[in-house]
């Protein structure tokens, strides 16, 4: 008799028969999704990738078949050959196969399972321990399945754009030499070089840039990046960057090459038309308004900076304000307001200022509005001038019934709070969702946003001089390099983040190629022209050989599939992702080395458990 797979091949998926392939002589292969002994007839439904489809093992067709399809049970690879019948007046309207069942003629079973830790479902209620342990049959279910079949696509889709533009696919090492400054690395042992380590890379950068020295003038990768960072809902360690550089192009010709890729996967992927070009914001606005670089434009309650206004009114009267009365640098007044219409009980209040502390915190003070403009459940009510009082409302547009949260102090804490306030607001409200985006076939669910024209530097308190905000390789403005020495903090650049929903899916910059510039950039930061050989070199000296104007971005490849597919953790669109620990429960990595692996290492391993 005929062998399956040997002779007889896979016909169709399980997820394409219809009443037109009615008649049809098929083979199926896939899981014993679930089975049904209705007397006679084993029923079952046989799951691929592509989905479900009915098969039925009559005893009519023959007796040794329908003992083995007895058999049968949750999850076993099988094949099928058979017949499709339609379903007659039993349609089944939620599968795309609901109006056939394919009635067999040959089974083989290619594999029994044991019974399953948890069944393949689409919903389940197995904690996510569990599932990562079996990573392999969480995987096996279709909301997974259909998730990284769309990151298959926006792989594809990125190769084809990207390709279409003119770019390049072109490798980068992952064993790399540690450069200081960038994200923490992990260090691999060379054992080749005992005591030596490389570092992996924790993005091609300085590679890419090389690319464009050597004359590829458009290079992209879809590429690993390895990050010792903590974790967060947002960020794993090992991740995957659409890593792009090009030369001779201004910031608007990167905006544009990045515009028609993202523009591309929504259209391709999703089936969203999306508006070019995307809207910008200076850097100034994001932080003045959001208290961040990555602002969700999905809902307003903008933040109102009040400082020049309390200073203005020397303090407004207000005991807590009084070093207020006279600007001081870096110490700011913020206020966000609560509509009336969240009708807030004095607890809700209560709990909005817990969450503050939970960031860092003093307090929280508010003020109600009263009919008249008064404040009322509010420690600032008896101090504060009236004048000031009407000006704070004027300021935040406050009418009755609405609260004002204020917050005042170091100016990078009272933006985290009152950044994360707001969202927690937004949510609270019913403004934007917990996750996931709740209509995402419609355009206007996605506000993309370039946040651009940040500093250059940020002064570092404890190192007490300026380092670079993002890398020492960013160009600055040109209208800016007449401060690099007065006034580094003035200094702005050309660094651009693309932001979408309040994440930041990318960033980049137009980079320093001007020797003379990058030496006075580096001077700013007190670090000498010896020192910067010393960390830099090679970078450096490429630059010298005639470096193209050059510039680019990388794009958070798990943050556009976990956006795009609406998943509700970056952990759900990679296949094998590691706990927030940074665990592989699966593998139980990171493991123990062995000592022979270790002596040839040269390493010895110091750290003694707690006990
Ligand atoms: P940057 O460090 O901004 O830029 O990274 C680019 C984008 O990568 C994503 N990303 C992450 N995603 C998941 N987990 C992480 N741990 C993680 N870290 C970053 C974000 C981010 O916007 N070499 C520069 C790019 C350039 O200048 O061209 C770079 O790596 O979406």
């Amino acid at each position: 008799m005929a062998e399956f797979i040997r002779d007889l091949k896979r016909t169709h998926s399980c997820g394409e028969l219809t009443a037109k392939d009615v008649g049809k002589e098929v083979i199926l292969f896939g899981w014993v999704h679930n089975r049904r002994d209705h007397g006679g007839a084993v029923f079952i439904d046989l799951r691929d990738r592509a989905g479900l489809t009915q098969v039925v093992f009559e005893a009519e067709a023959g007796r040794e078949m329908h003992d083995l399809a007895q058999e049968l049970r949750y999850e076993f690879c099988i094949g099928v050959r058979g017949k499709v019948v339609s379903r007659g007046g039993n349609v089944n309207p939620r599968l795309v196969t609901g109006e056939i069942e394919v009635h067999a003629a040959q089974l083989a079973i290619f594999n029994r399972s044991e019974t399953p830790p948890f069944l393949i479902e689409d919903k389940i209620d197995t904690a996510e321990d569990k599932r990562l342990h079996y990573r392999y049959l969480d995987l096996r279910r279709a909301p997974l399945q259909q998730t990284l079949m769309k990151r298959s696509e926006m792989n594809a889709v990125t190769r084809q754009t990207l390709n279409r533009l003119g770019f390049l696919e072109l490798e980068t090492p992952f064993l790399v030499k540690y450069t200081p400054g960038g994200a923490r690395n992990f260090l691999v042992p060379a054992r080749l070089s005992p005591g030596k380590f490389y570092a992996l890379a924790e993005s091609p950068q300085l590679f890419k840039q090389l690319f464009m020295v050597a004359g590829f003038e458009r290079y992209f990768q879809i590429v690993k990046c390895f990050r010792d960072e903590d974790l967060r809902l947002d960020r794993q360690p090992e991740f995957t960057q659409i890593d792009l550089e090009m030369s001779f192009v201004t910031q608007d010709d990167v905006f544009a090459a990045v515009e028609e890729l993202v523009t591309a996967l929504w259209s391709e992927v999703l089936g969203v038309e999306i508006a070019k070009p995307f809207p910008r914001m200076r850097y100034e606005q994001s932080m003045r308004e959001y208290g961040n670089d990555k602002p969700d434009l999905r809902f307003g309650m903008q933040h109102v900076d009040l400082t020049s206004l309390i200073a203005e009114f020397k303090g407004a009267g207000v005991p807590m304000w009084q070093s207020f009365a006279t600007a001081a640098p870096g110490q700011i007044v913020k206020a966000l307001r609560v509509p009336a219409s969240a009708n807030f009980s004095r607890t809700e209040t209560d709990k909005l200022e817990e969450i503050a502390k939970g960031m860092g915190a003093r307090g929280l003070a508010r003020a109600k509005i009263g009919e008249t403009g008064e404040w009322t459940q509010s420690p600032l009510a008896k101090s504060i001038a009236k004048e000031a009082r009407d000006a704070i409302n004027a300021a935040t547009g406050a009418q009755a019934g609405d609260i004002l949260l204020f917050q005042f102090g170091k100016e990078a804490m009272v933006h985290t709070v009152l950044a994360n306030l707001r969202l927690h607001l937004g949510k609270r409200l019913g403004l934007i969702p917990e996750y996931g985006t709740p209509d995402p076939k419609r355009a206007d669910s996605w506000k993309f946003l370039w946040v651009v024209d940040p500093p250059l530097f940020e002064y570092n308190e404890e190192l007490k001089h300026w380092v670079a905000a993002h890398h020492a390789f960013t160009r600055p403005h040109d209208e800016s390099i007449q401060y690099l020495e007065t006034d580094p903090g003035k200094v702005l650049c050309y660094r651009y983040d693309l932001v979408l929903n309040g994440f930041e899916i990318g960033g980049g910059s137009i980079r320093l190629h001007d020797p003379a510039v990058q030496e006075r950039v580096f001077a700013a930061m007190g670090i000498s022209p010896k020192e910067a050989e010393q960390k830099f070199g090679f970078l450096l000296q490429a630059l010298r050989f005639g470096a193209p104007p050059h510039g680019g971005i990388a794009l958070g490849m798990d943050r556009l599939a976990f956006l795009l597919t609406g998943a509700e953790s970056l952990r759900d669109v990679i296949p094998f992702p590691k706990t927030q620990k940074g665990t592989d429960l699966m593998t139980d990595a990171p493991g123990d080395a062995d000592p022979e692996q270790l002596r040839e290492l040269h390493i010895a391993v110091t750290y003694k458990p707690q006990t």
